[in-house]
């Protein structure tokens, strides 16, 4: 019997349908045996022939029966690891979301309990139309994946939202789901800090930064998706873990080195992403300085947790450093100087880095290996952060 990973292509009445063939062709290229149904309005864009010839396989079309299998859907819903739908018309979520269930394809997916995963693609407003956004969200909510839509040129000569996703990029989220279900970091214990220090200067003053927690919060969840026990020491922030994930609060980067040694035996991998407060203050006042006091600050450096951590355990050691210019030969430095086996490096900006919803990173490791992560959500970027880390760990 074929090992290889069952996949329904199904694709609906949309102007990207053509894409669909190169969506077809790279599946069938790499480890996926692709079954292709079509609607009725697909076929008005491309035909079957194509998809036949690509996939080596005969398309079923919105009505087609098949003298072997009585119940084609039910047999097809069963035979799918996983159903992808590109393109995905407005018509076709709002019909998913409904159950209806009038040709094969919408039959098929009732039927299939396994992963769902959508390409959106249509014209701005239809996208940006309420309608169709509570359609998407309540989608979402009942645990279908979506691969974009994304922002670009239009096939009617608009700009917006609603374009299909590149064909590429979907296989990759595709392969992404498959490497997730692996589940990467089994039985491995992970422990990352997050958030910013707080260093008092005097009982109500302290030295602090804009780190928000949002990249270590998503990392830990990340890990914790992929199998890891993992724990998150976590200065003072707003964002949150999964609350499945072990949390330890603390204030000072002092407290987050006590914390990270307490919980570091047995553990695999070390990711510092907080960010410490580089420098406390030489003298802690007791009283609170008088507001005419005006203090001349005394300032000294700060613990250096990821060091300390890397040169008295045996973890494999992840450092992040939030650079705003010479980002590499900063990065090189801090990986030889503080021993880590990876360093993240990522750009600070007003759009980037601390603080930002998105980031970019590039990761650097060994004898000058590198690998950027291009800009996106925190969210994506921590999945596919960590999924490298898997490729370099391993
Ligand atoms: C030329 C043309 C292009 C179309 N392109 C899109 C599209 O990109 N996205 C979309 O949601 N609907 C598009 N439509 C409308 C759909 O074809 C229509 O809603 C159809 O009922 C979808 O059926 P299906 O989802 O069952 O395939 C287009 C219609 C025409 C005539």
């Amino acid at each position: 019997m074929s090992d290889k990973k069952k996949i329904i292509l199904g694709i609906t009445g949309g102007i990207a349908a053509y894409k669909a063939a190169e969506i077809a062709r790279l599946l069938t290229k790499q480890d996926f045996e692709v079954q292709v149904i079509m609607t009725r309005t697909a076929e008005d864009f491309i035909t079957t022939l194509t998809f036949e010839t690509l996939t080596g396989r005969k398309v079923y079309k919105y009505n087609s029966i098949d003298e072997e299998k009585p119940m084609l859907h039910i047999d097809l819903a069963k035979w799918a690891d996983l159903i992808l739908v590109a393109p995905t018309t407005a018509e076709f979520l709002a019909k998913i979301l409904h159950g209806r269930a009038d040709d094969l394809l919408s039959t098929t997916l009732l039927a299939h309990d396994k992963k769902v995963v959508i390409a959106p693609s249509m014209n701005k407003n239809m996208w940006e139309n309420s309608a169709t956004q509570e359609n998407c969200r309540q989608l979402k909510s009942r645990g279908i994946i979506f691969s974009g839509p994304e922002h670009g040129d239009q096939a009617c000569g608009d700009i917006g939202s609603g374009r299909m996703r590149e064909p590429k990029d979907i296989v990759k989220d595709i392969n992404s789901l498959e490497k997730r279900k692996k589940k990467l970091f089994k039985n491995k214990k992970v422990v990352i800090t997050a958030g910013p220090t707080e260093e008092a200067i005097d009982p109500v003053r302290y030295i602090s930064n804009r780190s928000s927690g949002m990249m270590g919060c998503e990392i830990a969840n990340a890990f914790h998706a992929q199998g890891a026990k993992v724990i998150i020491v976590k200065g003072p922030c707003k964002y949150s873990q999964n609350n499945e994930i072990e949390s330890i609060n603390v204030k000072t980067a002092s407290e987050m080195l006590m914390s990270v040694e307490k919980n570091i035996t047995n553990c695999d991998i070390f990711v510092s992403v907080a960010a410490v407060s580089d420098f406390i203050a030489k003298k802690l006042s007791s009283k609170k300085i008088k507001s005419e006091d005006i203090p001349k600050l005394e300032l000294e450096k700060n613990i250096d947790i990821i060091k300390k951590i890397s040169e008295n355990y045996k973890v494999f050691s992840i450092g992040f450093a939030a650079e705003t210019g010479e980002l590499k030969q900063n990065a090189l430095k801090k990986l030889k100087e503080k021993k880590l086996s990876v360093i993240a490096a990522n750009k600070v900006s007003f759009t980037e880095g601390i603080d930002a919803e998105t980031n970019s990173i590039t990761l650097f490791w060994g004898d000058g290996k590198e690998k950027t992560l291009s800009l996106k959500n925190k969210k994506d970027l921590a999945i596919e952060f960590v999924e490298e880390i898997s490729n370099i760990y391993n």
